[in-house]
C-alpha cells in the first residue's frame, strides 16, 4: 500500500502518558504496558494500536481483561473498541530480542540488549499508535540480570533502582518531556562508562556518559570532548540549552544506521564513536565529531521540535544536518568543510535526484519510510537550510529559527512551519522558495557573459531548467541564489560578490563599467545545490583556480579544468592536459594556501562524477582517461610530490589542523608518485604503510597499493588483516579498500571476499563495507561482464531475508541503468526483475526495486 502526505489526519486517540515494565531477556522479554488514552475530538472510532509480529497475551482496559469480541486484530494492529473519553489500557506481549536480525525494535548485539525505533521499529515492542505527532511522557521500568546486564538504561533521568533476590535488578527511568514513540529507547548490558560533566548556559549541571565495552573505553575520548562542544555551539550560536540532567550514548556493534539521537539516550553505531590513531582514519575522527553532533543537534531539532508526520522528515534532518556541517565548519576549515560536504551532495543526492528514485524533499508518498532517509532528504534538505540562512543572512536566520523553536517547543510541526517561522522571524517572502520543498530533480543553470566593449556593459544571461523527475513532468521555476563575481584579469580582484536571485527560467543581469572582458566567478560558496554550465574557457577556469578568493570557487575551477580534459579525452578528442598540470603545479607551490586545501583542490574528480558529465556512462573509458591524466600529473612532478612526500611527514601524532592538512597533502603526494608509474612507487607507498603511526596514513598507503598489482600489494594486505582482524571496524577497512581498488579484478576479489570466513550478513557495517563500498567503485561494479550487478544482486536477496532495511540501501546503484549503455543497461535490469521474483519479497526491497526498473 503507498502512503501519501495529503492523506494526513490527526490521531483519533492521544496518549498522554504511558508506563512501560521489561522484564529483559534475550530468548524471552516480557512488556507490560499501560497507556493513558484520550479520544482526540468528536468521533466514535475504535482505538488502533499499531503492532508488528506481536501477539497480545494480554489485553485489559481500566483494569478489566477483555472479552474476546472487545478487540480484534487486523493485519497485525489491536484494534479496541471504546466507549468513554479516557481510559487506560493495557497489554502484554513477549519478544526475542536474540532472534531479532531486523534490528528494528528490541534486538540483541554482541551481549547487549539495545533498540532501535525510528521510524516504525516501536510497533515492534509493543502495541502503540506508532506515529510522530502522538506525544507521551514515558516512564520506563527495566528488570534483568544484574551479572549479565549490570547497566539498565533508558530515555530521560534515572529515579529508582534496586535488586532482587533471584540474581535480577531493576532500574526506574522518567522522561519528563512528552515524545512520539520514535524517540523510545532502552539498554541493558555489561557496559563500561566514561564520564563527564557539562554546566549549561543556565548554570545546570548535566552528567555525560560515554558506555561502551570496557576495552573500548580509552576509544572513546574524541567522542567525548565533540559532545561538550556540540552542547556548548548549540548555545552560542542558536541559544539551545540542554534540558536533562543526564546525556547518555551508547555504542552497539549492529547498527542499521549511523546514530539514533533517542531523548537522553543516543544510540550509536560504535563506528562514529570509537576512535583511536592506531585504528581511526582523520575522516573516522571528523565522522566521529560530525555525528556526535548530530544527534546531539536533534535534541531540539527533532525532539523539543518534532514531526507531525514521515512527509516532513526533512524538517528535522536537513536542518539537523545544516546545523552539524556548519558545526564542523565552526571546529576545523569551513573551506574543507564546504568542499567535502558538496562532494558528498555530488556523489549521492545528485546521482538520487537524476533516477529513478528522484523525490522532493517533501515526499509525496511512499511505500516504506526506511527507504527515505536519503542523501535528497538529508543532504539536500540540509542545502535548502542554507539557502534560507544565506538569504536572510545570519541575523535574521538566528531570528527565524528563534521563533520556531519558541513557537514549535513541544510540539510535532510540518516543514511549513518552519518556513512560515522564517518569513515571520526573518522578514522574507519565501512563496516562490517553497517549490524546493516540492520538486525534485536537480535545477541546470546556464550562465553566459557577453560584454560589449564600446559599452563597457557586461551582461550575464542566466537560464534555468528542471529535468522531468518521476510523477514531475513539468517544472516551475526555481527562486535560486547565485552568489557571483566578476574579476578583472589585469589586476585578479573583482568589485565585491553579490547574491542574485534567479526566479525565472531567462533572467539578464547588466554591469556597467568594465573596459575589459570580466571572468566569471559564479555559485561561490556552492550558494545553490544546481548544476551550472557556463561559457567559461580553460584560460579563464586557470585564471579562477589560482586567483578566485572564495575557495570553493577556487576549488571548483580547478575541478572543471579537469573535467574538461577528462571529458574531452574520454571523447577522444586531443587534449591540452598541461594546463591541468600547470595548474596543479601552480596549487602545490603557493604557499599561502591551507595544506587540506591544496589536497582537495589537486585530487582528480572521481570516475562517478566524470560519468555524470556524459550523456551514456562508458566506465572504461572514463578510467583510462583518469589514470592517464593521473599518470601525466604524477609524471610531470614527480620531484615535486617526492619532496612533498617526504617534506609532511610528522614526528609524533597529532590531531591539529595543521597535522591532519599535512597527513592529507602527504597522501595526496604518495598518490600522484605511485600513479607516475616510479618504479620505487611501491616500495615507497610500502614503508609508508608499514612505519605510519596513524591509521590515516597507513589506510591511504594500502589503498594505493590496492589500486597496483605490485608485489607489495598483497603483502600488505595480508599484514594489514594478520594485525586488525581482531577488531571489526578496522576489518571492515580492509573489505571497503579491496572493493573500492581500481583494480582490473576487482569483481573477483569481491566475490571471493565474499565468501571470506570474517565476512557476515549479520553485521551492517560489514555488508556496506564489501557490497556498499564495491556498488561505489564504477569502474569495477559496471564490469562488462554484469558480474558486479549479479554480486550485488546475490546479496541483496541473501540479506533482505534477515535484513531488509540495509538489503533496500544496496538497491539504488541497480536502478541507474539508464544512464549506460544497452548491453550494461540490460544486465541491470535482468538482476532487478531478478530480485523481484524472489518470494516472500520485504515491502523494503519491493518498492526500490520496482521503482528502480521503472
Ligand atoms: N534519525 C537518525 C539520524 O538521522 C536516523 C534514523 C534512521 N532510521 C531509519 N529508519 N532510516 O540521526
Ligand atoms: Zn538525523
Amino acid at each position: 500500500t503507498i502512503i501519501r502526505r495529503s492523506d494526513y489526519r490527526p490521531p483519533d486517540w492521544l496518549v498522554p502518558a504511558i508506563a512501560l515494565d521489561f522484564d529483559l531477556d534475550p530468548a524471552l522479554t516480557i512488556v507490560r504496558a499501560t497507556l493513558s488514552v484520550t479520544r482526540n475530538g468528536d468521533h466514535d472510532r475504535p482505538l488502533r494500536l499499531d503492532g508488528d509480529g506481536l501477539v497480545p497475551l494480554e489485553v485489559k482496559v481500566d483494569g478489566t481483561a477483555l472479552a474476546a469480541d472487545d478487540w480484534h486484530m487486523e493485519a497485525g494492529s489491536l484494534i479496541i473498541a471504546l466507549s468513554g473519553a479516557a481510559h487506560s489500557i493495557e497489554t502484554l506481549v513477549e519478544l526475542a530480542p536474540e532472534s531479532n536480525s531486523k534490528l528494528m525494535g528490541l534486538y540483541a548485539s554482541g551481549g547487549l540488549l539495545c533498540t532501535q525505533c525510528e521510524a516504525e521499529g516501536f510497533r515492534r515492542i509493543t502495541f502503540f499508535p506508532d506515529r510522530p505527532d502522538v506525544l507521551s511522557r514515558y516512564s520506563v521500568r527495566l528488570t534483568a540480570d544484574k551479572a549479565r546486564y549490570p547497566i539498565l538504561l533508558a530515555n530521560g533521568d534515572p529515579v529508582d533502582q534496586g535488586v532482587l533476590d533471584d540474581g535480577r535488578h531493576w532500574a526506574l527511568w522518567n522522561d519528563p518531556f512528552p515524545k512520539p514513540c520514535y524517540l523510545f529507547a532502552l539498554v541493558a548490558g555489561d557496559l563500561a562508562c566514561n564520564a563527564d560533566r557539562f554546566v549549561t548556559m543556565s548554570g545546570r549541571e548535566v552528567q555525560l556518559g560515554i558506555w561502551v565495552r570496557e576495552a573500548d573505553l580509552p576509544r572513546t575520548a574524541h567522542a567525548m570532548q565533540a559532545l561538550k562542544n556540540s552542547i556548548a555551539w548549540d548555545e552560542r550560536v542558536y541559544g539551545r540549552e540542554y534540558d536533562l540532567d543526564v546525556f547518555n550514548i551508547v555504542a552497539v556493534a549492529d547498527f542499521n544506521f549511523g546514530a539514533m539521537e533517542n531523548k537522553g539516550l543516543n544510540i550509536f553505531n560504535s563506528r562514529y564513536i570509537l576512535a583511536d590513531p592506531e585504528t581511526a582514519t582523520d575522516i573516522d575522527y571528523d565522522g566521529v565529531e560530525g555525528v556526535v553532533a548530530h544527534e546531539y543537534f536533534h535534541n531540539w531539532s527533532g525532539n523539543r521540535v518534532t514531526c507531525r508526520d514521515w512527509f516532513q522528515l526533512s524538517l528535522k534532518e536537513g536542518f539537523t544536518v545544516f546545523r552539524d556541517q556548519n558545526f564542523s565548519a565552526d571546529m576545523g576549515s569551513h573551506a574543507v568543510k564546504r568542499i567535502e560536504d558538496v562532494r558528498i551532495l555530488r556523489a549521492a543526492q545528485f546521482q538520487e535526484d537524476s533516477g529513478p528514485l528522484a523525490h522532493p524533499i517533501r515526499p509525496e508518498s511512499y511505500m516504506e519510510i526506511s527507504n527515505f532517509y536519503t542523501a535528497t532528504i538529508y543532504n539536500k534538505g540540509a542545502e535548502i537550510i542554507r539557502m534560507m540562512a544565506l538569504m536572510l543572512g545570519a541575523e535574521r536566520f538566528r531570528a527565524g529559527s528563534d521563533l520556531y523553536f519558541d513557537r514549535h517547543d513541544g510540539q510535532a510541526a510540518t516543514c511549513e512551519d518552519f518556513v512560515v517561522a522564517m518569513e515571520e522571524g526573518g522578514g522574507i517572502d519565501l512563496t516562490q522558495f517553497r517549490r524546493w520543498y516540492e520538486q525534485a530533480g536537480t535545477p541546470h543553470v546556464r550562465a553566459l557573459l557577453r560584454h560589449d566593449a564600446a559599452t563597457g556593459t557586461v551582461d550575464l544571461d542566466l537560464q534555468q531548467s528542471i529535468p522531468p523527475t518521476p510523477g514531475q513532468p513539468d517544472k516551475q521555476p526555481m527562486a535560486i541564489p547565485l552568489r557571483v563575481a566578476l574579476f578583472d584579469p589585469a589586476t585578479g580582484t573583482h568589485h565585491g560578490d553579490e547574491l542574485l536571485m534567479l526566479t525565472e527560467a531567462q533572467q539578464n543581469v547588466r554591469f556597467e563599467g568594465f573596459a575589459a572582458p570580466p571572468i566569471l566567478s559564479i555559485n561561490r560558496g556552492f550558494s545553490a545545490p544546481v548544476i551550472v554550465e557556463t561559457n567559461r574557457s580553460q584560460d579563464d577556469l586557470a585564471f579562477l583556480s589560482a586567483r578566485d578568493d572564495d575557495p570553493f570557487a577556487r576549488y571548483e575551477a580547478m575541478q572543471q579544468l579537469m573535467v574538461n580534459v577528462l571529458v574531452g579525452a574520454i571523447a577522444g578528442q586531443p587534449v591540452d592536459d598541461a594546463a591541468v598540470v600547470a595548474a596543479v603545479r601552480n596549487t602545490i607551490s603557493d604557499p599561502l594556501l591551507d595544506p587540506a586545501f591544496v589536497a582537495e583542490a589537486i585530487r582528480l574528480p572521481s570516475e562517478a562524477y566524470l560519468g555524470d558529465q556524459m550523456a551514456v556512462v562508458d566506465p572504461d573509458a572514463i578510467h583510462a582517461a583518469r589514470e592517464s591524466l593521473q599518470r601525466r600529473i604524477g609524471a610531470d612532478l614527480a620531484p615535486l610530490w617526492r619532496d612533498m612526500h617526504s617534506r609532511t611527514k610528522a614526528n609524533g601524532f597529532s590531531l591539529s589542523p595543521a597535522a591532519k592538512g599535512a597527513r592529507k597533502l602527504r597522501n595526496a603526494a604518495l598518490h600522484y608518485l605511485v600513479a607516475s608509474g616510479a618504479e620505487d612507487g611501491p616500495a615507497i607507498a610500502f614503508a609508508q604503510f608499514h612505519e605510519a603511526d596513524n591509521m590515516t596514513e597507513r589506510q591511504a598507503a594500502l589503498a594505493t597499493l590496492a589500486n597496483g598489482t605490485s608485489m607489495e600489494r598483497d603483502a600488505a594486505i595480508d599484514i594489514f588483516y594478520n594485525r586488525y582482524g581482531h577488531d571489526a571496524l578496522t576489518l571492515d577497512k580492509w573489505f571497503q579498500t579491496q572493493a573500492f581498488a581500481l583494480h582490473p579484478d576487482t569483481v573477483d576479489q569481491v566475490e571471493e571476499l565474499g565468501r571470506h570466513k570474517a565476512f557476515t550478513l549479520s553485521n551492517p557495517n560489514r555488508v556496506r563495507s564489501l557490497y556498499g563500498a564495491f556498488s561505489g567503485n564504477q569502474w569495477a561494479f559496471h564490469h562488462r561482464s554484469g558480474k558486479g550487478y549479479q554480486l550485488v544482486a546475490d546479496c541483496i536477496i541473501a540479506l533482505d531475508k534477515r535484513n531488509p532495511q540495509t538489503a533496500a540501501r544496496l538497491v539504488p546503484p541497480l536502478g541507474r541503468w539508464k544512464r549506460f549503455d544497452a548491453d550494461r543497461a540490460a544486465l541491470m535490469r535482468a538482476q532487478l526483475s531478478r530480485i523481484l521474483a524472489q518470494p516472500g519479497l520485504s515491502k523494503d526491497v519491493t518498492e526500490q526495486a520496482s521503482k528502480s526498473l521503472e
